[in-house]
């Protein structure tokens, strides 16, 4: 693969806990990918991303991280993982690890030095610590993404701040030595082979020290702070050290896709996930503009795109792709929680999707399940529920755990094959065994098509004239066509070499198709 692989890579997302259980706790592990990395290579895809791994007490699923230099016991040992990075680069596959700088576990050691410290002292300094404005008052109004107030009491009256749960306190960007710890601890994972890092909550690390109130209008006091682009231009300096460069991968959740592109400048992140693709309606209008807006903002900064459609956040698309209203908005998860989808409808654009994400120019990423059609599972009883978004938010949030359900290996057996017992940490619904990887179902089938195909696909591409609701475009003799409107159209000219369903008597409603023109 060439020397700059994340500009058209596809990338697998492996959520530790749910892709495969060896030893039958019911919690996915290291031995589970290590027994299934053949299944990986020959799905097709060049690099395995892995949600966090390390000792945490999971107060929000590994993303409350304990130590950044092991493995939790519970996934397996730090011995195993580099083993597990050795046998991957033998197979062909990349490895990108979850690197969480804006926060940590309020189990971290550097937290529990600073709760036990007084006032003033420096290793509380490497937090955010403040006094309130009063009884019962924290230092400001912010509020935690997860829910409720981004503070916590502590009992000597001081607060502390949480953009997330309570047990992730955030780290201040402004304390040398929270830069040094994590330049390290990048050195440390590349060291050890890894080939690039997922960069979590990437915009939101800088904190403006006057903690100042959320004012519409005026520069947000911890979102996309100017500050920010110091670290990963750093970050970068480390990446591009190393023989064959790392690359750095942001989550940047911003709407602004000029202020988005400005963390893809030469020296910074090399890549970060597309969000306003993931979040777009199933509406070719909308989707023309999102690919064009996408498309301009990074030849700007001269950074390859990214097209994601699910990761273990958001509500898996063959779920929503089903709905009426098929856009995805964190605010409004709650309101849509459980309206009815036609899943039949929702797989058939699925597999259009997918054809479409995997033909654009750019690097592309599959969250485990994606290649199987999982739906998202939104009937588990409330007692089961792990995500703190749902605690936080009171059940008005359903949460994330409905994309994170154990993966099923095989139709059969406890556990649909996920591990070697009944048990799994999620329930499965009684129905798994449809999607399963032995199973007859060819969603799989399609994904491994067409990501061998789309390694031939890597010329410029080019939009071409289309009916009404119908994308089309060309990458040298490539054709991609994906019919969003309500007939059926005439297919494209040139060789059919993948379609998303049947298209015997023409491309029918929610169906994407990809030619080759004999070029003669
Ligand atoms: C990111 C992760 C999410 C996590 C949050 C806090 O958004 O993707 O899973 O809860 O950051 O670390
Ligand atoms: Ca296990």
């Amino acid at each position: 693969m060439s020397h700059e692989w994340w500009r058209s890579a596809a990338i697998y997302q492996v959520y530790p806990r749910s892709f495969a259980d060896a030893n039958g706790d019911g919690i996915g592990d290291l031995a589970g990918v290590r027994a299934h990395l053949g299944y990986l290579r020959d799905l097709g895809v060049d690099a395995i991303w892995f949600s966090p791994w390390y000792p945490s007490p999971m107060a929000d699923a590994g993303y409350d991280v304990a130590d950044y230099r092991d493995i939790d016991p519970m996934f397996g040992t730090l011995d195993e993982a580099t083993q597990l990075i050795e046998e991957a680069h033998e197979s062909g596959l990349r490895v990108i690890v979850d690197v969480v700088p804006n926060h940590c576990s309020d189990q971290h050691p550097w937290f529990q030095e600073a709760l036990g410290a007084r006032l003033g002292d420096p290793a509380r300094d490497r937090f955010w610590f403040r006094a309130g404005r009063g009884p019962g008052r924290p230092p400001n109004d912010w509020q935690s993404t997860f829910g409720g107030p981004a503070w916590t009491q502590l009992p000597d009256g001081q607060w502390y701040l949480h953009l997330f749960a309570r047990e992730q306190p955030d780290f201040n960007w402004n304390n040398a030595e929270v830069r040094a710890e994590f330049e390290d601890v990048l050195r440390f994972w590349f060291d050890r082979g890894v080939d690039g890092i997922r960069i979590d909550s990437a915009a939101m690390c800088v904190k403006d020290p006057s903690l100042g109130e959320i004012v519409e209008g005026e520069q947000h006091p911890y979102v996309d702070q100017d500050g920010t682009h110091e670290i990963y231009r750093s970050w970068r300096a480390i990446a591009d050290s190393y023989a064959s460069p790392r690359a750095l991968i942001g989550e940047v959740w911003l709407a602004d896709s000029e202020r988005f592109a400005r963390y893809l400048r030469p020296d910074e992140m090399h890549t970060a996930f597309n969000f306003d693709f993931l979040g777009c309606p199933w509406d070719a209008k909308a989707l023309r503009r999102v690919i064009d807006d996408t498309l301009a903002s990074h030849a700007e900064v001269g950074a390859p795109s990214t097209w994601v459609l699910s990761n273990h956040d958001v509500t898996r698309h063959v779920t929503r792709y089903g709905r009426d209203d098929t856009a995805f908005e964190f605010a409004l998860r709650g309101a849509r929680h459980a309206v009815p989808t036609d899943l039949e409808v929702g797989t058939r654009r699925a597999r259009a999707a997918a054809l479409l994400t995997m033909s654009l120019p750019g690097s592309v990423y599959v969250y485990q399940g994606e290649e199987l059609g999982l739906p998202e599972v939104e009937d588990l009883p409330a007692e089961v529920r792990d995500d703190p978004m749902y605690t936080r938010s009171n059940g008005s949030d359903p949460g994330r755990d409905g994309c994170r359900i154990p993966l099923p290996w095989t139709a059969d057996g406890p556990s649909f094959g996920f591990g070697p017992t009944a048990a799994t940490w999620l329930p499965q619904p009684a129905d798994w065994g449809d999607y399963a990887v032995d199973g007859p179902d060819s969603m799989l089938s399609l994904y491994r098509r067409a990501l061998v195909l789309r390694r031939s696909i890597t010329e410029e591409m080019t939009w071409l004239e289309a009916p009404a609701n119908v994308l089309a475009f060309q990458r040298g003799r490539f054709t991609c066509m994906i019919n969003l409107s309500e007939r059926t159209i005439p297919l494209p000219t040139g060789e059919i070499i993948l379609t998303s369903a049947d298209v015997t008597a023409g491309l029918a409603p929610d169906v994407a198709v990809w030619t080759l023109d004999s070029g003669a």
